[in-house]
């Protein structure tokens, strides 16, 4: 009986018919896996961030946002108590998307600076550990629809990253931590899924020569004077062990001083690039709670998600 085989047509060329030598033996599907694997793994991580911001939560009200004046953003966050050390002074902007510097991230967050200063979240000198409340007065956002759902997320399940320093407070592990019915859990990895992900962030010693870079620059050169780099890392599933090789690295750049000075031309790539970003959604930004009037419909704003003083 004759077979119903379907070839595949080639433009231009013959019909391919299988051989003997095109069917796929054990190795060769061993290698299929291995290359399927590969694939998933560097494709994966842009996936990851597309899902995380496609599930808008319910119910979400975050009524304290607070929109400012791109330019005036360290009147409006709370700088790091003078006692800590230097490496947690000062303002510092997370140039995830590589706007100024060098990055590899797939799709960047719209984040823009935070400082370490949250009253709620001191220094714990013991343990090193320090928190970040992505929607408490220390961290601030750009002003878009993308943002109004990581706060009204992050928000609803209580988040917070907490750095963990070395002795030396040279390098930090990143947990991200959310509670529930006052039940804490902190979790090393970041990703979900198969995509199990480790964050860092490394301080870097600029070269004096060399930094601040000269305007011409290469992405490169000026990510080589950021304070920080911060590495992602991908971990094999269910261990804390990372895979070799493969890395995710952003830079961090310091833009104030504890006092507000701007540090150049860091805070004026900030400054350029939060503008870049600020798109006032006034309808989206009502679906959360968020009256969004005022300073918020200017082309020049940010914000954080809780109002000053709280
Ligand atoms: C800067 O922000 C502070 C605090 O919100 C505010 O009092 C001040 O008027 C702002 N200045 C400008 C120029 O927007
Ligand atoms: C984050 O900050 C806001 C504003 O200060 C506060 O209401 C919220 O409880 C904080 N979240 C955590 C987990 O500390
Ligand atoms: C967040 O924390 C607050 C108090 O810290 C608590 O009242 C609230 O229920 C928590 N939210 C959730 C979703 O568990
Ligand atoms: C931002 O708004 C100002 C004043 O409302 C306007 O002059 C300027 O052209 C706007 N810039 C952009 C990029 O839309």
């Amino acid at each position: 009986m004759p077979e119903a085989v379907s070839y595949e047509q080639i433009p231009g060329g013959q019909d391919v018919k299988p051989s003997a030598s095109s069917r796929c033996g054990l190795l060769c599907c061993a290698a299929c896996v291995i290359i399927l694997v590969v694939i998933l793994v560097l494709i994966w991580p842009a996936v990851w961030w597309q899902l995380t911001e496609s599930n808008p939560p319910k119910n979400l009200r975050p009524k304290l946002v607070s929109f400012f004046e791109i330019e005036n953003l360290t009147a409006n966050m709370p700088p790091a108590p003078s006692n800590y050390p230097d490496v947690l002074r000062g303002y510092i902007w997370m140039d995830q998307a590589g706007y100024y510097g060098a990055s590899q991230v797939p799709s960047a967050s719209p984040d823009l600076v935070l400082s370490f200063g949250d009253p709620l979240h001191p220094l714990d000198t013991t343990t090193r550990s320090i928190r970040v409340n992505t929607t408490g007065p220390c961290w601030s956002w750009a002003n878009n629809a993308r943002a109004y759902l990581h706060v009204a997320t992050d928000r609803a399940s209580n988040f917070t990253y907490k750095f963990m320093w070395d002795e030396s407070f040279s390098s930090a592990v990143i947990y991200s931590c959310t509670s529930t019915n006052g039940h804490e859990s902190c979790r090393l990895n970041h990703g979900n899924g198969l995509l199990q992900l480790k964050l860092l962030i490394i301080r870097q010693s600029p070269a004096k020569d060399m930094c601040p870079p000269a305007p011409r620059a290469t992405k490169a050169d000026r990510a080589s004077c950021a304070k920080f780099v911060r590495v992602t890392r991908l971990l094999f599933p269910g261990t804390s062990w990372t895979i070799p090789f493969l890395q995710f690295n952003y830079y961090v750049f310091q833009i104030a001083g504890d006092d507000g000075t701007p540090v150049e031309p860091y805070f004026t790539a900030y400054v350029d690039f939060a503008k870049s970003q600020c798109q006032p959604a006034a309808a989206s930004a009502q679906g959360y709670g968020i009256n969004c009037e005022g300073e918020c419909l200017k082309n020049s704003s940010a914000f954080i998600a809780v109002r000053p003083g709280q």
